[in-house]
């Protein structure tokens, strides 16, 4: 040991200085930090030996070797005790820190369940009934063309049809309209496959209107039938199998004689009132929901006109079909009894709230 280089007694004294250091490292990444220096790959206590044992005639070498091994093991015992001193402390705090077991809990992680909304309530009701009965639910875009939200329709630009359906234009392109019902998709459907068809179509529709019962953006859902041998009485049928799973089981239909350009003859379906059980009448008072009639109107049917089956291709000899339009969100009104469809579109967390949380169905 005597005869180690000059060199090694400065490495030497390096050691105690890291020893030192390791021990007043303040946190565990400047421990790591200093130890890194002295012993890591580059570190300079390593390399001052390295270098000696490498330059060192060979009767040193032994000396030397066991003076870096030394020099390692003081600094890796340094650095173990401040490490466990680390640990120790940490788990010092964990142990004094108070908890005050009164306090509420914070449920964190909690989530409240949300809420499908009416509308879509609604919709997947009636597409569940529908399924039942062999209908499939085809869809169709909400930026229409005049063509098939009219023209197919039988309802020529100068049809004073066109009048109640009064929609948004787009800027420019005077044939694009956002669709004014949710027919057009009956022309879709039937050009898009030869018959028998069976098919219900859901979705939004626009108007120019804005009032208590009318919203410039509401939903419908269309119904078409078509097939050999279909009549009147199918569609009646069909309708009052709806109205009763939807409505309940003592629900009636009343179809009531009307115009629809696309269908002959046209009629407006009207459902038994659900609040006073069709009487008009309810404590004594005219029934303030069919305003004392007993009815509700729903939407409008018919007898597909053979002038739509004619732009689509559809042998009108062969076939006959029934089609029909109901609202959406009337029918959820009706149901849930809700007063203003403006409830329906402003997102009020508090009226939402009151329609089955998602899971609960
Ligand atoms: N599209 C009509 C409307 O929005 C409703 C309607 C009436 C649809 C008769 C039909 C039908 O399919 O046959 O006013």
């Amino acid at each position: 040991m005597s005869s180690l280089p000059g060199s090694l007694q400065a490495a030497l004294e390096q050691v105690e200085h890291g020893e030192r250091e390791l021990l007043a490292a303040p946190n565990e990444i400047r421990l790591r930090e200093v130890y890194a220096a002295y012993l890591g790959p580059n570190g300079s206590i390593k390399n001052v030996f390295q270098e000696a044992l490498k330059a060192a005639p060979k009767e040193q070498k032994k000396d030397i070797g066991k003076a870096g091994n030394d020099a390692r093991a003081r600094l890796d015992a340094a650095f173990e005790r401040r490490l466990r001193a680390f640990a120790e402390e940490e788990r010092a705090k964990e142990l004094a820190r108070a908890v005050d077991v009164t306090l509420p809990g914070r449920a964190a992680g909690v989530r409240r369940l949300g809420h499908l909304h009416p509308i879509t309530l609604t919709r997947r009701e009636i597409e569940r009934i529908f399924a039942a009965l062999g209908f499939t639910v085809e869809s169709g875009p909400e930026v229409e063309t005049d063509f098939y939200n009219f023209e197919a329709l039988a309802m020529p630009k100068d049809h004073p049809a066109r009048d109640m359906q009064d929609t948004f234009y787009v800027a420019g392109l005077e044939d694009v309209v956002l669709r004014t019902h949710t027919s057009p998709v009956q022309i879709r459907t039937m050009l898009a496959q030869p018959p028998p068809v069976r098919a219900i179509m859901p979705g939004a529709v626009y108007r120019k209107d804005d009032d208590p019962t009318h919203s410039p953006m509401f939903h419908q859902v269309e119904g078409l039938l078509v097939d050999e041998h279909v009549t009147l009485a199918d569609l009646k049928g069909v309708l009052l199998h709806f109205a009763r799973a939807f409505f309940g089981p003592a629900a009636n239909v009343r179809l009531r004689p009307s115009f629809f350009p696309f269908t002959e003859p046209s009629a407006e379906v009207d459902i038994s009132c659900v609040f006073c059980s069709g009487d008009g009448q309810r404590d004594g008072k005219p029934c303030r929901l069919c305003k004392g009639t007993g009815w509700m109107e729903v939407g409008g049917s018919g007898m597909v006109d053979p002038e739509v089956f004619a732009h689509v291709g559809y042998d009108a000899e062969r076939y006959t079909g029934f089609a029909f339009g109901f609202g959406i969100d009337r029918m959820a009104m009706l149901k849930y009894g809700v007063n203003d469809i403006k409830l329906l579109y402003d997102g009020d967390a508090r009226f939402l709230a009151q329609f089955p949380a998602l899971g609960a169905r």
